[in-house]
């Protein structure tokens, strides 16, 4: 589970692989979800997929700012990308640690260019069903996964609103955002090309965000002392605090 609280799940990393991912006080990235090899297959299997109108499925607000494509969710490429892309979910610890996920909504598909190229300032519904699952999940965190090369393409920046100053990001192919659900966002008009994303939302074990992000900060620096000292009586004693916290407030 967490990377420095050691725990059932996401072993097996060699120690020293942690690579801190930049931070903001609301959004993380996470690079290399998907190789290269992953990434071409993936694009492979874009390019020839049932793409339709986006706003078939958008809420009510969504509706009248959505301007782009999407797969339905059950198709073949949905489906062979989607595994693809848990699978590398899977492979980064660091992410797990930051989501905590309970429920993990259907990766779905979405594409921008030509005149299907926007979508513009929304805010996801809070409750969503997972096709895939039949599940509710509630939307505490967003994913946007790029798997467009961003020379491929200008414009397509998410952009997410915050109080001080707007964050717009376009990030490789094949790195990842997790932001809160609870943001006004958008994504500016592709200009040129196309832009490529798989994007879903997580329900966290964890609801409130500042306690998310108290436990991520917490594991973290766990996983920095060992690195610098290995295991100690004292690293032992904050995992183990460590662990009283998630039990504290994780609905598992
Ligand atoms: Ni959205």
């Amino acid at each position: 589970m967490p990377r420095g609280a050691p725990c059932c799940k996401m072993q097996g990393d060699a120690p020293g692989a942690f690579q801190p991912p930049t931070s903001h006080p609301m959004l993380l990235t996470f690079p290399d979800i998907l190789n290269a090899d992953e990434l071409r297959e993936a694009r492979r299997l874009l390019a020839v997929a049932p793409w339709a109108d986006g706003r078939i499925g958008a809420g009510e607000q969504a509706v009248q700012v959505k301007n782009n494509e999407q797969l339905p969710w059950d198709c073949e490429a949905a489906r062979s990308v989607g595994a693809m892309v848990l699978g590398g979910l899977d492979r980064m610890p660091t992410f797990f640690s930051a989501a905590l996920p309970r429920r993990v909504h259907t990766p779905t598909f979405n594409r921008y260019g030509g005149t299907t190229n926007h979508y513009g300032d929304h805010i996801d519904k809070a409750l969503r069903f997972a096709p895939h699952t039949g599940q509710r999940v509630r939307t505490d965190l967003s994913c946007t996964l790029f798997l467009s090369d961003p020379a491929d393409y200008d414009g397509g920046e998410l952009v997410i609103r915050e109080p001080h100053a707007d964050q717009r990001i376009k990030l490789p192919a094949g790195h990842l955002v997790l932001y809160p659900g609870t943001t006004v966002h958008r994504v500016e008009p592709v200009t040129r090309g196309h832009r490529l994303a798989c994007f879903f939302w997580i329900e966290s074990m964890v609801r409130s965000g500042e306690q998310r992000r108290l436990l991520y900060e917490f594991d973290m620096t766990i996983l920095k002392l060992r690195e610098q000292h290995g295991d100690t009586l004292a690293t032992t004693e904050l995992v183990g605090t460590y662990h009283n916290l998630l039990r504290m407030w994780a609905d598992a």
